[in-house]
């Protein structure tokens, strides 16, 4: 085998393993943005139903964990929060993490591990840290809603 075929086969490969990278670590399968500035993602109606589920249990666990620190019940701060914490992006459909941008990606992963601090908080801290931390936390529902939108296929 030349040195000429050894090396273009090298930079192939070496372009091939940046492609595949680039589309499926960081730019996911995305739709341009729309008249109100969101990216779309673009994702099959199963994947669709699992995210917006997913997205339903953020907001009744917020819910949950907020009038538990009114209420200053620790435990039902724990059992709200733990179950939306890193775990759960496990049990994603495979191929949606594919289909997820950057942005996307590190906002929500982000977020989970917000859960996971607000569970492992839960027996000891000052309510009103978790309550910052809650506050925390909105704010990436906040900047993700406004960067991307569903575009189910
Ligand atoms: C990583 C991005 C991301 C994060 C973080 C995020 N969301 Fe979402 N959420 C979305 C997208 C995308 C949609 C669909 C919006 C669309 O297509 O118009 C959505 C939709 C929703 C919906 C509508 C569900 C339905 O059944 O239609 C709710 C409720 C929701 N999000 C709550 C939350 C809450 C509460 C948080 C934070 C605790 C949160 N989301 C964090 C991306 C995110």
């Amino acid at each position: 085998m030349s040195k000429w075929f050894c090396g273009s086969a090298i930079v192939l490969m070496a372009a091939i393993t940046i492609g595949v990278v680039l589309r499926f670590v960081v730019l996911g399968d995305t739709a341009p943005a729309d008249e109100d500035g969101r990216q779309g993602v673009r994702m099959s109606k199963s994947e669709t139903r699992f995210v917006l589920a997913e997205m339903r249990d953020f907001l009744a666990g917020v819910q949950t964990i907020y009038s538990a620190t009114l209420r200053q019940d620790r435990n039902a701060i724990a059992e709200a929060a733990a179950p939306l914490g890193r775990e759960v992006a496990a049990h994603a459909p495979a191929g949606l993490m594919g289909k997820l941008p950057l942005g996307f990606k590190r906002l929500g992963f982000a977020l989970h591990e917000d859960f996971d601090r607000i569970a492992k908080m839960a027996p000891h801290a000052e309510m009103v840290t978790i309550q910052k931390e809650v506050s925390d936390s909105l704010n990436k529902c906040v900047a993700c809603h406004a960067s991307f939108r569903i575009e189910t296929e």
